[in-house]
């Protein structure tokens, strides 16, 4: 009854520890003689997050940006927007975007180019989910968990109208918005 209210569950809370214990290794040999600062994209990447970090065994910094699509129902309307900005100085750094999921690209897009201007050393991006299929601009996703099919998933922070986001697993939402998808 309760998995019914909250969809379908596609990857359990163990399959995703596995995976972000993966990525923490890889990101950890890749990064470790560099200077990294893991900056995540509020809201949705909260939950990966808090896990990547703490699967990375650097001395690392840590930053946070919101993000905001507007006139988004959960998807991205195009036009993004920085509601806030970083703390840090991310000049001559190595950057790593945490992003909860990347669909059309261009949160990715737009994020990237701004913080480019900052000149950091290098910047990528790791992404706990990938949608190849929606995607409408060509970014590169550095590290990423699963690639998933078309489908709009909940939990693990990412949210339906704000909703779900403390979902401990991830979840098919049962639902088909405006633009036909999901499920
Ligand atoms: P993009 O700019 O189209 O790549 O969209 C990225 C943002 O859209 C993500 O950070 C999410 O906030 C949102 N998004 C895209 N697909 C989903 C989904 O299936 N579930 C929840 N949010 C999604
Ligand atoms: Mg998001």
């Amino acid at each position: 009854m309760m998995e019914r209210m909250f969809g379908r569950p596609i990857v359990t809370q163990e399959e995703m520890h596995t995976r972000i214990r993966e990525l923490g290794r890889q990101i950890t040999a890749d990064y470790a003689d560099k200077d990294l600062i893991l900056v995540g994209i509020l809201k949705g990447a909260y939950a990966f997050y808090a896990d990547l970090a703490r699967a990375i065994r650097l001395p690392l910094r840590v930053d946070f940006l919101i993000a905001a699509s507007y006139g988004g129902k959960g998807k991205s309307s195009g036009k993004v927007k920085m509601m806030t900005d970083l703390t840090e100085d991310i000049a001559g750094c190595d950057v790593l975007l945490v992003e909860d999921i990347v669909d059309s690209g261009l949160t990715v897009q737009y994020l990237t180019k701004q913080l480019s201007k900052r000149k950091p050393k290098s910047i990528k991006v790791c992404a706990l989910l990938s949608k190849p299929e929606r995607r409408k601009v060509n970014v590169t996703v550095h590290y990423v968990g699963y690639s998933i099919p078309n489908k709009y998933v909940v939990g693990y922070g990412l949210d339906y109208q704000q909703k779900y986001r403390n979902l401990p697993y991830l979840a098919v939402l049962d639902i088909v918005d405006d633009e036909g998808q999901g499920f």
